[in-house]
């Protein structure tokens, strides 16, 4: 199931972004046993870093709900529905957007989850309601998730994270102003785009977000772990080291899978 690939190519998540009607460019490679993996951690961990990594790795599609609600929030205003419209809101404040809204977004993308040759979840799902229609979306189709990755890491580290989070507005490249800074300072080094802070990143919406993760995400953590699918992965360290943690991981279940 691992597959070296060039790590500078970009899977097109079209179809995933902008929903159903647009063209998605990933071509089915008929794989035995794709990864199908969650990722789990609280905001800030690193989840979508460790996605894009791992991306490259395994070859499989990184699907983030947070980056849908961000891709529609540059529509013009006209073209966002009602239910979009309040989602943003929600996400502005830094609270959890409603399950049937998620949901609804999912759904229409449901073709990326069920046909993809391997994804990686970032960021859904995210309670135990979106974890257990997951679950019966694949079960539907006679699918499974491969392994949950729960990513673990102090709070106050976490906090460091956000906080110094810069985002390309562009090609929505992830920089950190201390720990990985872009080398042109305020613009990012793959597209020359303009680098932003995150409206969700600022320190009144960043305390919304973690007593939303302990509320409604922490306790998915108990679910999978039931399931027999939970790999703790400690979130500290470079991401290279982080992603070298997570592939070591992945490999027993790989060298589970296969005994089977
Ligand atoms: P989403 O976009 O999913 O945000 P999140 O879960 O809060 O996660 P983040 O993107 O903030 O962090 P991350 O763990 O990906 O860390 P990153 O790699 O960027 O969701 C946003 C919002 O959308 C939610 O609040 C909610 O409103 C809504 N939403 C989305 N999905 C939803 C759902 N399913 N249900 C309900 N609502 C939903 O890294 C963070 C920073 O740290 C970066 O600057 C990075 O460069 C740096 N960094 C990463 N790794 C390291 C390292 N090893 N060392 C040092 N720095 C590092």
């Amino acid at each position: 199931m691992f597959v070296e690939m060039n790590p500078s190519i970009k899977i097109d998540r079209a179809a995933w972004l902008q929903g159903p009607s647009a063209e998605c460019s990933v071509a089915p490679r008929d794989r035995k046993n794709p990864w199908r993996l969650v990722l789990l951690g609280a905001p800030g961990v690193g989840k979508g870093t460790q996605a894009e990594l791992l991306t490259g790795r395994l070859q499989a599609c990184h699907l983030s709900t947070g980056d849908v609600f961000r891709a529609a929030s540059q529509r013009r205003d006209c073209d966002q529905s009602p239910a979009m419209k309040a989602a943003l809101e929600y996400m502005r404040r830094g609270e959890l957007v409603p399950d049937s809204t998620v949901w609804d977004m999912v759904r229409e993308r449901s073709q990326c989850i069920l046909q993809c040759d391997g994804f990686i979840l970032d960021g859904f799902p995210r309670t135990l309601t979106q974890a257990e229609l997951l679950k019966e979306l694949m079960e539907k189709e006679q699918l499974s998730l491969s392994a949950v990755v729960n990513y673990e890491l102090p709070v106050a580290e976490i906090v460091q994270r956000l906080s110094g989070r810069r985002t390309c507005e562009k090609c929505k490249s992830v920089f950190h102003v201390t720990e990985r800074p872009s080398s042109g300072g305020g613009i990012c080094d793959r597209c020359g785009g303009r680098l932003f802070q995150r409206e969700d990143d600022r320190p009144e919406a960043i305390a919304v977000r973690l007593d939303a993760y302990e509320r409604s995400t922490a306790p998915l953590i108990q679910f999978y772990k039931s399931l027999g699918l939970l790999l703790p992965v400690v979130a500290k360290g470079s991401p290279d080291e982080i992603l070298a943690r997570t592939m070591e991981r992945l490999a027993q279940v790989d060298k589970l899978t296969k005994a089977l």
